[in-house]
């Protein structure tokens, strides 16, 4: 009869000695015919496993590999060696799993993240992933813990949707029609009304226009899932399913946008620095070693967590974006034409011009606002400039974009004519226009893309090393 195995986190801080134990989980090493390395998980730090020799033959020792699954009950007692307090004087000891050291791929070395990524079903085993997914664990959870604790809403906004008006970018079909030979209408077009869905749908880019109906209800919503974008994007910062938070909020303006999501990244930032101290050592460290060989010029400027401190310590500078790109155009860069896109007032900001101003010129997270509404979409609302809308972008540093945001254009009339110069079909959106005609007001809200986040937290240079089956074009393998 096998018992319950206890996490190793628990044990390992254990405030008693001397106990029996239960312990289960996979081979990290083991060495010298009697210590095994044990990790199952619950945190980066293994729990040695001292077995007799003289009780686990030969035949039986040469399964304990890398990558084995076991099971152990023991006395936990306090360590003689170094590098633990603790350690389990194995009594039973049963080999659940075996891993082929010829053939198990996740050995105890360094293995490339290009190599992991190839055997993702697999890396999650890595002290690297393990640590990342434990903080992409604790971001999640703080994400709820902060929007509960403020009394929002948490609303599940569809996966599925029909819109494709957003402009978020290009989106992923869903069908049920024979793709080989799909009905017809007169004109020989495709006929979305044999569809499942009586028309054409898509997965959704965001959850921001459905969120919005309900935040003109429930006054504080968000949403908190996945969102799909068929770009044909081969970035690190890019996925074509990634997670986001999208919080939208009656009687909000742009000002306590900004507000809020400053007050929230901060939230979040500062609980997982609490709650996960060791992994983020851990990332911190990986970070230096791995930057070690680089010029100056390219390794980060801070250590990871000063870095995360320092977000903490720091307000975000707020700048319009006309004064950004005033800047911009005073910029040495600018000025030595070292800058690949051009800089001018209506163009949007590329991602060189947006490090330049939060890596170089303020060298701190940065809120850009008021964009020109030409590069915005359709939703956001029109100042009284007639040129610029109450846009929001936060910028971070290593990352460009992590947060995009709005105050929505609540008045009708302004609403409809936009939708027109956008060739945006009113009718398509009915609902939308709705709100708009039934006890409007202003309203404000904004999307963090959480894997960015978790880039940024974990110091991982690309996004597909922060989900644990990333999905980009030409790869959905797991
Ligand atoms: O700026 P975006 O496109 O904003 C919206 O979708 C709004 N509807 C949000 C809102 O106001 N409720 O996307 C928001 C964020 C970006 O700032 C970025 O962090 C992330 O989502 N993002 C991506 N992350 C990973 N892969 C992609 N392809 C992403 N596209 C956007
Ligand atoms: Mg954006």
């Amino acid at each position: 009869m096998r018992k319950q195995p206890q996490r190793i986190a628990e044990l390992l801080e254990s405030p008693r000695t001397n106990i029996p134990v239960v312990t289960a989980g996979w081979v990290k090493t083991f060495r010298n015919d009697r210590f095994i390395a044990l990790n199952d998980g619950s945190t980066l730090e293994n729990l040695q496993l001292v077995i007799d020799p003289e009780k686990y033959p030969e035949d039986i020792r040469k399964k304990i590999t890398t990558g084995a699954a076991v099971y152990a009950e023991g006395e936990l007692v306090p360590s003689p060696g170094k590098g633990q307090a603790v350690e389990v004087q194995v009594e039973k000891l049963e080999i659940l799993g075996e891993a082929d050291a010829e053939t198990y791929p996740i050995q105890p070395k360094r293995h490339s993240l290009e190599f992991l990524r190839e055997k993702a079903h697999l890396r999650g085993r890595t002290t690297l992933f393990g640590a990342i997914m434990r903080v992409r664990s604790r971001l999640a959870y703080a994400i709820h813990t902060y929007f509960q604790e403020k009394g929002f809403i948490y609303l599940h906004t569809p996966i599925i949707t029909a819109i494709d008006a957003e402009g978020a970018g290009q989106m992923f079909q869903v069908t049920t029609l024979d793709l080989e030979n799909p009905p017809r209408n007169e004109e020989g077009k495709v006929d979305y009304k044999k569809d499942f869905f009586g028309k054409k749908a898509n997965l959704t880019v965001s959850g921001q226009l459905e969120a919005e109906t309900y935040a003109m209800a429930l006054g504080q919503v968000y949403t908190f899932g996945p969102t799909f974008r068929a770009e044909n994007s081969n970035t690190t910062r890019h996925l074509a399913e990634f997670w986001m938070v999208e919080p939208e909020v009656a009687f909000l303006d742009l000002h306590g946008n900004m507000d809020l999501a400053e007050d929230f990244v901060k939230y979040i930032i500062r609980d997982v620095m609490k709650e996960r101290p060791k992994d983020l050592e851990f990332l911190e460290k990986r970070l230096l070693q791995e930057e070690k060989n680089l010029p100056q010029a390219k390794r980060s400027p801070m250590p990871l967590r000063e870095k995360l401190q320092f977000v903490l310590d720091n307000r975000f500078v707020r700048i319009t974006y006309t004064e950004a790109i005033e800047i911009l155009r005073n910029s040495k860069p600018f000025k030595k034409k070292k800058f690949q896109y051009p800089v001018e007032w209506g163009l949007d900001l590329q991602s060189e011009h947006e490090r330049y101003l939060v890596e170089k010129h303020f060298k701190s997270p940065v809120i850009i606002y008021d964009y020109p509404a030409r590069i915005k979409a359709f939703y956001m609302r029109l100042n009284d400039d007639g040129k610029t809308v109450r846009a929001m972008d936060v910028l971070f540093p290593g990352i460009g974009e992590i947060i995009g945001g709005s105050q929505r254009e609540e008045r009708p009339d302004v609403l409809l004519k936009k939708m027109e110069e956008m060739g945006i079909d009113p009718e398509e959106l009915w609902w939308y226009v709705d709100l708009r005609r039934y006890g409007t007001a202003y309203h404000s809200g904004f999307g963090l893309g959480f894997e960015r986040m978790v880039q940024f937290v974990t110091g991982m240079g690309n996004i597909r090393d922060v989900i644990p089956f990333p999905r980009y074009p030409k790869n959905a393998e797991f």
